[in-house]
């Protein structure tokens, strides 16, 4: 994607990234011109980012919090807005997964993801409210297909992606009177993530998700970052409270049929929880 001026000056932070998808997302828009932040937990991992994000020539801030702990994402956020001012794009992305079927996961472990992914989100969004660009600030959550697909040993990240979306769209009602957008972006499986680490484990695995795609590939974090970027642009205006898949198509049948098969070849993969 060629160079967006639009984004020259403007004020990014990008939650959960420091790696995968979202660090991606936080390096496109450091190519572009903007100013972009990012926050996870490990401090090693916030400060390699912001200094790569400086080696692509953006000002780049970072700071490590665990999206559960709403204070310190208060204070992260508080401290970038004192630092640059409003922020015009927020992604939000932190996000856990592991396969694990429902009836051998503990309680807790269906409590970690849930609040990663949808207290998480709501931390995010609440915290970042009272420093967004009024009018003209886009939020994007980053979402997951489970939110609309239920997944063979997927049923906390299903239910918590749900809630995710939910938050996109409600706060698409309450936020568009100020001029906030919020739209959610569900990423098809990306090569070369800690997801399709933990999803697709095995070559073969990978291979079949690659299959199930109608476009055949796998997608890239760059496929993901060119959607934050339509989002958070002019372009995208009169787009807010929508749930966009990046995914090849993946949505319309292949994430599904894959489910079935994964979970069968998950097993093998899987360790037996004892709680
Ligand atoms: P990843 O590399 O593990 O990225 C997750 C990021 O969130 C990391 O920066 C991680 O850094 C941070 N994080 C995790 N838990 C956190 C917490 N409690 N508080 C603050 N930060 C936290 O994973 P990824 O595969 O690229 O996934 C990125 C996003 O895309 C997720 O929302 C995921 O659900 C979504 N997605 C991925 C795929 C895929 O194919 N990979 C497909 C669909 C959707 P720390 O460890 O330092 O906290
Ligand atoms: N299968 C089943 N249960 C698991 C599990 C697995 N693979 N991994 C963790 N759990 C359970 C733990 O056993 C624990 O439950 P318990 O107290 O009943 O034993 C619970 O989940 C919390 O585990 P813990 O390791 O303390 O959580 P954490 O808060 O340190 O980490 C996770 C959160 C578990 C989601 C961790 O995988 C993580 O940090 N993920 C972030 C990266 C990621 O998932 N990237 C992919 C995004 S698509």
């Amino acid at each position: 994607m060629s160079t967006d001026a639009s984004f020259v000056n403007k004020n990014v932070v990008v939650i959960g990234g420091t790696s995968g998808i979202n660090r991606g997302v936080a390096e496109f828009f450091a190519r572009v011109g903007a100013r972009v932040a990012v926050a996870s937990r490990s401090q090693e991992k916030v400060d390699n980012t912001v200094n790569a994000l400086k080696e692509l020539g953006a000002e780049a801030l970072g700071f490590s919090a665990d999206v559960r702990n709403q204070d310190d994402i208060i204070a992260g956020l508080g401290h970038i807005s004192q630092q640059w001012g409003s922020i015009d794009v927020l992604v939000s992305g932190a996000a856990g997964n592991f396969p694990a079927f429902a009836s051998d996961m503990s309680a807790n472990g269906f409590k970690s993801v849930v609040d990663i992914d949808v207290l998480g989100t709501f931390h995010v969004v609440q915290a970042a409210y009272p420093f967004l660009t009024k009018p003209g600030a886009s939020i994007i959550n980053i979402s997951a297909p489970q939110a609309f697909l239920p997944m063979v040993a997927q049923a906390h990240v299903c239910a918590a992606k749900a809630g995710v979306d939910m938050i996109t769209r409600c706060l698409a009602l309450e936020w568009g009177p100020e001029g906030i957008r919020v739209n959610s972006i569900v990423p098809g499986p990306i090569a070369g993530t800690e997801g399709m680490k933990r999803l697709a484990p095995t070559e073969e695995i990978t291979a079949m998700a690659r299959d199930s795609v109608p476009l055949k590939r796998l997608g890239s974090p760059d496929d993901i970052a060119h959607a934050c970027a339509f989002l958070a642009s002019p372009a995208a205006s009169y787009v807010n409270g929508v749930v966009l898949p990046v995914d090849g198509g993946w949505h319309l049948s292949g994430a599904s049929q894959l489910s079935h098969t994964l979970g069968e070849l998950l097993k093998a993969h899987i360790p037996k929880k004892s709680h």
